[in-house]
This record gives C-alpha cells, structure tokens and sequence, in this order.
C-alpha cells in the first residue's frame, strides 16, 4: 500500500494525513476483495525497513493503525473474516498495539469468509532466517530439507502461493515483501496512489490478472504446436 506520502505532498499537507487518508482505502479494498470471493488478502502495512523513518511518522502509524484496528474489528468479524498480523516481533511494537491485534485474532479466528493477513512488521527475509533457525532446531538432516518442509516451518504455513501482488503508486520493487511466497506471483503496478485506491481500481487489477497466462516455467496445452498437423 504505497503513496501515502506522495499522496498528501501534493495537497501540502503532512505525511501523517496520507496515512489517515489510506484507511478509506483499505476499508474498499477488504469489502472488495471479499464481495469477489476471494479467499486470501494480505495487505503490507509496515515494514522492518519502516522503522527506519522519523520516530514522529512511526508513532503517528502505531496510533492510527490502533485506531483503525479497534474501530472496524466488530465490521470484520460480521463479514467472516479471519483476521491475523504476519510479523509483530519487534520490542518496538507497542505493547497495547499487540495486544489489539492479538484480541482481532482471537475474536475472528473461527471465521470461514476470506482470511486477511495484515503484514505489520513484516520482512521476507526475516522469516526465511526464522524459517531455517526453526527447521534446524527441529534437528532435520540436510539432506531431508524440501522445498515443502521448508515452508512448513515458515509462519502461517497454511497459506497459500501469492498468486497477485498489487503494488500501487507506480513504484516497481518487492521490498522484501513475502518473499518465499511471492515466487510466481503476478505482479501489477498501478499509477493510483494508495489514499485513491478503490473497489474499482482493485478489480481492474483482478481483470488484469485474469488475463495472464500462468505457466509457471511450462507451456500452455495450446502453445506445445509443434506436433500439429
Ligand atoms: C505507504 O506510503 C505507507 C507505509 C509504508 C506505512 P508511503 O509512506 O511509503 O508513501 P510514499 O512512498 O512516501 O509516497
Ligand atoms: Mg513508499
């Protein structure tokens, strides 16, 4: 969810007020995705590179995604979502910021609708390093280390392969987003900054990834030609 920034510089206002104005977007953006029927949304809310920002925008983001998590967790858990924070290591997170999210957890943990997974403290690599201190306490011998095993050691194991990442404001990088998950995803860039983003903007992403062929390093049936006739 990036532009929030660039978002409130063009109307000369404080970086913080392109934050509060992104919770309109992600509020679209969840009732979206879940009136498509899509079964997993993650939205990359904080870094372990965003700790490096201004200690003023850290707290600001701390505070207002509090904010936001209390006001629409009774929304969420009417709508079926199950609710989960990928991250939340660092001691910097505020105590009374985990304990919210460990409450949303909770409170939706027996839903069924689409499951939502907000990235907050999140880094990809940290939890490939987690993954492999994890897999060689297990005391697994190298040899009987798979792709699968592997990942089974990764947090939240049970989802799924990325198969779209959405990256706004035209920016074009990973940021160490998911990065085991993200192996084949599709990936789209749209120009919108995220304050602007809406239901539509998402499903023009989705019509977007519909139209990809998916081949994931093979061909298309319809591709393999070169015995026809
Ligand atoms: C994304 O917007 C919000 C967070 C990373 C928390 P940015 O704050 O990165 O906005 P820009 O990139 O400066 O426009
Ligand atoms: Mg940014």
């Amino acid at each position: 969810m990036d532009g929030n920034g660039r978002w409130a510089a063009q109307r000369s206002l404080p970086r913080t007020s392109g934050h509060r104005a992104a919770e309109t977007a992600v509020i679209d953006v969840i009732e979206a995705a879940r009136a498509a029927g899509i079964g997993w949304l993650s939205l990359y809310a904080f870094s372990t590179e965003n700790w490096r920002r201004p200690s003023a925008e850290v707290d600001f983001l701390m505070q207002l995604v509090r904010r936001v998590v209390r006001k629409h967790a009774p929304l969420l858990h009417a709508r079926g979502i199950r609710c989960r924070f990928l991250g939340v290591t660092d001691p910097r997170v505020p105590a009374a910021l985990a304990r919210d999210f460990a409450d949303l957890t909770t409170l939706t943990g027996d839903n069924r609708g689409m499951t939502l997974t907000v990235a907050f403290d999140h880094g990809g690599r940290r939890d490939i390093v987690e993954a492999a201190r994890s897999l060689i306490r297990s005391g697994v011998t190298a040899d009987a280390v798979t792709e699968e095993s592997f990942a089974a050691h990764l947090p939240f194991p049970d989802t799924p392969d990325v198969d779209l990442v959405i990256r706004t404001s035209g920016e074009q990088r990973i940021s160490n987003f998911m990065l085991w998950q993200v192996a084949y995803a599709e990936w789209v860039f749209p120009p919108v900054l995220w304050p602007d983003f809406r239901a539509p903007h998402f499903l023009e992403c989705l019509r977007t990834f519909q139209q990809r062929d998916r081949r994931f390093g093979g061909v298309l049936p319809h591709q393999n030609g070169e015995h026809r006739p």
